[in-house]
């Protein structure tokens, strides 16, 4: 039960999704993701949308793994979700190898600025970006992947990011790791906190959905 936006009667992983729900609507109903989703953006808008990822995964993995000893951090911590080398993999399909990977995006500046600063408040908050990504991609990203597959006609091509060799049945590893979450020792008020930054990780990808939805006209297909 969720009462005047206070969800810590319940167990950590459905205080995370219940918190987001509203943020999560807002980032399926965003103008970039729908048109992407209808095949509406060309090859340029995606691969600008894999940049601002890179900073966004480069940053998150490097602070996960320098903070592993946290409690909250070890509980999710798994080196098979990084999704650093296959975004790379992935820009070389998209831009071709020697491509410059730095990116001029506001946005993506302050995810990564926001991944810095959580980290150095207090390390479980990174439990929430890890969260908002990676079961995000193990949920509507394997649908996202394949859609993509379909409308540039990929055979598998460039899509590394939605393909997670090491786990075979996403569903079940959801499961355990909302488990692994609603494990964790918090009290109310930092269980508070982790969803409030769940809320604050959410923003920060529509902020980069926001920047690229400025600039659709350039990347229609
Ligand atoms: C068009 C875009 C999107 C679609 C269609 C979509 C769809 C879905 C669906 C169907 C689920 C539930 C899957 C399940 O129950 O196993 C889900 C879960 C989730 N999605 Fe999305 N999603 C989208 C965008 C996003 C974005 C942009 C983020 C975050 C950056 C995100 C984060 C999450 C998270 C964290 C969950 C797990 C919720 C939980 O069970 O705790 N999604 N998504």
């Amino acid at each position: 039960m969720t009462v005047l936006g206070q969800t810590t009667d319940l167990a950590l992983s459905a205080a995370m999704r219940e918190g987001s729900l509203a943020e999560h609507q807002a980032a399926e109903d965003s103008s970039f993701m729908s048109e992407l989703l209808g095949g509406r953006v060309n090859e340029q808008g995606y691969a600008d949308y894999l940049l601002r990822l890179r900073v966004a995964y480069d940053t998150m993995e490097q602070l996960v793994r320098a903070h592993r000893d946290d409690a909250g951090v070890a509980a999710v911590h798994d080196a098979t979700l990084e999704r650093l080398a296959a975004i790379d993999a992935d820009l070389d399909h998209w831009v071709g190898g020697t491509g410059d990977r730095s990116v001029d995006s506001p946005a993506a500046d302050a995810y990564r600025q926001r991944l810095v600063d959580a980290a150095a408040e207090w390390p479980t908050l990174l439990v929430a970006h890890h969260y908002t990504r990676y079961l995000g991609d193990l949920s509507g990203g394997q649908a996202i992947g394949r859609i993509l597959d379909r409308t540039f006609g990929l055979d598998g091509a460039g899509i590394a990011f939605y393909d997670f060799p090491e786990i075979a049945k996403p569903k079940i590893y959801k499961d355990g790791y909302r488990a692994r979450l609603d494990a964790l020792d918090l009290t109310a008020e930092e269980q508070e906190r982790v969803v409030d930054e769940v809320r604050t990780a959410f923003r920060l990808n529509q902020a980069l959905f926001a920047e690229l939805g400025e600039r659709l006209p350039a990347y229609a297909r």
